[in-house]
């Protein structure tokens, strides 16, 4: 990450601290990717962006991978606000593609409960696929209340609200280069 903000799109106000810095997520998504190519040698890859958090990951892992790749998106909400632990999840968007006999690799920014995954692994593995796999950015392990298996994981960060690189705070920040701890000044002012 540039140490000159001076010219950047954004000022670190309001942030307390950096969790994962551009290079760090750089570094990983080359290690992630590498792991991937050897272990779909083959293969036809069939990769999930669950929307919208996805996005930044999706674009930067997909391009350190063979152009055979295929891109398709999900978007799912859970049922009501704030009651992510209920598990309920419908689908608002659904994929374009016959999953059947392909190999699927859902891309996740972030593992927090673990609800919206354990929910969407049974949900794709049940359409036929040949194998359903997860590829995630960041995890909480402190606030994971389903166990899910994950195949590729980049961090284990600490239970803090953190934006960037895909998530947000009322939709905003997802455009950040880094991942960044969200002053709580700033999401507890109204
Ligand atoms: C985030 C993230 C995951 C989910 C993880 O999405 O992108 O999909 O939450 O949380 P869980 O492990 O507790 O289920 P969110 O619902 O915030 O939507 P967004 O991707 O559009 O920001």
């Amino acid at each position: 990450m540039s140490p000159d903000f001076a010219h950047a799109a954004f000022s670190m106000d309001d942030f307390t601290s950096v969790a994962v810095t551009e290079q760090q997520i750089s570094d990983k998504l080359d290690q992630i990717a590498a792991q991937i190519r050897e272990d779909y040698e083959g293969k036809e890859v069939l990769l999930v962006g669950v929307l919208k958090g996805a996005v930044m990951v999706m674009a930067d892992l997909a391009r350190r991978l063979p152009p055979s790749v295929e891109m398709d998106w999900m978007a799912v909400s859970s049922y009501g606000s704030g009651t992510k632990s209920s598990g309920v999840v419908r689908i608002l968007k659904d994929l374009d593609a016959d999953l059947t006999g392909r190999h699927v690799l859902i891309v996740e920014d972030i593992i927090d409960t673990g609800m919206t995954l354990s929910w969407l692994l049974g949900n794709l593995r049940s359409r036929g696929a040949e194998s359903v796999e997860v590829a995630a950015l960041l995890r909480k392990p402190d606030a994971v209340q389903v166990e899910i298996s994950v195949r590729y994981v980049g961090f284990d960060i600490p239970s803090d609200f953190v934006v960037g690189y895909g998530l947000d705070w009322a939709e905003k920040y997802r455009t950040l280069p880094f991942v960044a701890v969200l002053k709580p000044s700033v999401y507890s002012e109204d």
